[in-house]
């Protein structure tokens, strides 16, 4: 694993936003691995930025996201397709038909399923994926267990996670309680990995998935046993890190 030091969440931001844009530059018909929550926002606003200067091109870019709350359909405001349209997919050239969000709103979850980690096995897997990392050390929606998950699949959200996300509903209930979550192995087949963290409430999660042991009570340590894994985390993220 590589640590990548930054200053605060902006500096955070446009580091992760340089990965991906080299990513993109390097191979313009790549495969997008992508993520949604707070701590990716600054990185899509500055590849925003970045592509409304012509520095970056998403045309021929394809993309899958890790997760969806069951129950919500692609308009609802709160499911993450709706996110992905308006925090990127609405302000680039990518080609929507080119972009996949799991179904939340499927009525045959187990072939859906199925069928997701299907299309990204035939495109090959993605060459970049990006992760978020939970307060409780998820990843996608692969919450502490007793085991590592293999396939996308579907999950009851722990507590913690709940909690965490309710800031973002008008009420803790109206948070779905599953959802549909990319497995830790399909996580583990993209190419490289770019994990993005920031703030003291992640310095825990950081701390168990950089140095701690390889457990799927902390489902990001899975991280530490692939080949090519950058976390690009701020001061705050890293405060419980051995420093250098
Ligand atoms: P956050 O979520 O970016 O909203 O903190 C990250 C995650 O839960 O994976």
């Amino acid at each position: 694993m590589k640590i990548v030091r930054a200053k605060d969440y902006q500096d955070m931001s446009r580091k992760a936003a340089n990965i991906i844009s080299a990513q993109v530059i390097l191979k313009p018909e790549c495969i997008l691995g992508l993520a949604t929550g707070s701590t990716p926002m600054g990185a899509y606003q500055q590849l925003i930025k970045w592509y409304e200067k012509g520095d970056v091109d998403f045309s021929q870019v394809s993309t899958f996201n890790l997760d969806e709350y069951v129950g919500l359909s692609d308009d609802d405001p709160q499911s993450y397709h709706y996110f992905m349209r308006k925090n990127f997919f609405d302000h680039v050239n990518i080609d929507l038909a080119k972009t996949h969000v799991p179904d939340g709103a499927t009525k045959d979850p187990e072939s859906f399923c199925k069928n997701y980690d299907r299309m990204i096995a035939e495109a090959g897997y993605p060459d970049l994926q990006l992760l978020g990392i939970g307060n409780n050390g998820h990843i996608g929606f692969n919450e502490p267990d007793d085991h590592f998950s293999a396939g996308t699949h579907c999950v009851d959200l722990t507590e913690s996670t709940i909690q965490a996300n309710s800031r973002l509903f008008e009420k803790e209930e109206d948070v779905p309680r599953q959802a549909y979550t990319m497995g830790v192995q399909t996580i583990m087949y993209a190419h490289m990995i770019l994990v993005a963290a920031n703030g003291e409430k992640k310095a825990q999660a950081v701390r168990d998935m950089c140095f701690g042991p390889v457990t799927p009570s902390c489902p990001a340590s899975i991280l530490q046993l692939h080949t090519n894994c950058v976390v690009v985390a701020d001061e705050a993220a890293l405060s419980l890190c051995p420093a250098e």
